[in-house]
């Protein structure tokens, strides 16, 4: 009787080590997958430039980035591929961000504008993130048009 509790908090005692060795020292990677359009109905050419943040409350991460200029075409597709390691932290979250930055329907000499579209908060220990978005210069506007196969099988999407 005693030996079996001795055995038992012998267990769960190395299971509890082997659980924070995990949550301590292995790094969990996140293959990030952004694609989508983007417009401009206003006179060709324009430029534009993508990034995925990682927002964060003392500096920004810039996690990847995608540049393109459209010299005769209103609409141009785009695809963000990058990866990211965390370390397992406990309250592994990240929070997503997708900046634009453009000059479509601007003269030359015009500031560029820009335009976010926020993702939300995930965690970290997420192995993948995919969305696939439109993006209208023009109009200003962004929208989420798909999400990854696991997420819309399952129906609904978990952070
Ligand atoms: C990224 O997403 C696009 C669109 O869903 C897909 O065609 C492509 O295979 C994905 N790439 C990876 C590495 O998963
Ligand atoms: C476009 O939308 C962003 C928000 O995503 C806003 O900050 C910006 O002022 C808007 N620009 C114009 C020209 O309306």
């Amino acid at each position: 009787m005693r030996l079996g509790f001795v055995l038992l908090v012998y267990i769960v005692g190395m299971s509890a080590a082997s659980v924070s060795s995990i949550i301590q020292y292995d790094q969990i990677q996140t293959d990030f997958n952004i694609t989508g359009t983007i417009k401009c109905q206003n006179a060709p050419p324009w430029c534009y430039t993508v990034q995925l943040l990682e927002l964060d409350s003392t500096l920004n991460d810039v996690i990847g980035s995608v540049s393109g200029c459209e010299i005769t075409n209103p609409s141009q597709d785009f695809l963000l591929e990058d990866w990211q390691l965390f370390d397992g932290v406990f309250d592994g979250n990240f929070e997503l961000e997708l900046l634009i930055k453009h000059d479509c329907g601007l003269e030359i000499t015009n500031e560029k504008q820009s335009l976010s579209l926020s993702f939300g908060h995930f965690s970290t220990a997420r192995p993948s993130f995919e969305r696939i978005v439109e993006i209208d210069l023009s109009k200003n506007t962004t929208k989420i048009i798909g999400y990854s196969d696991w997420e819309r099988r399952l129906g609904k999407i978990p952070h």
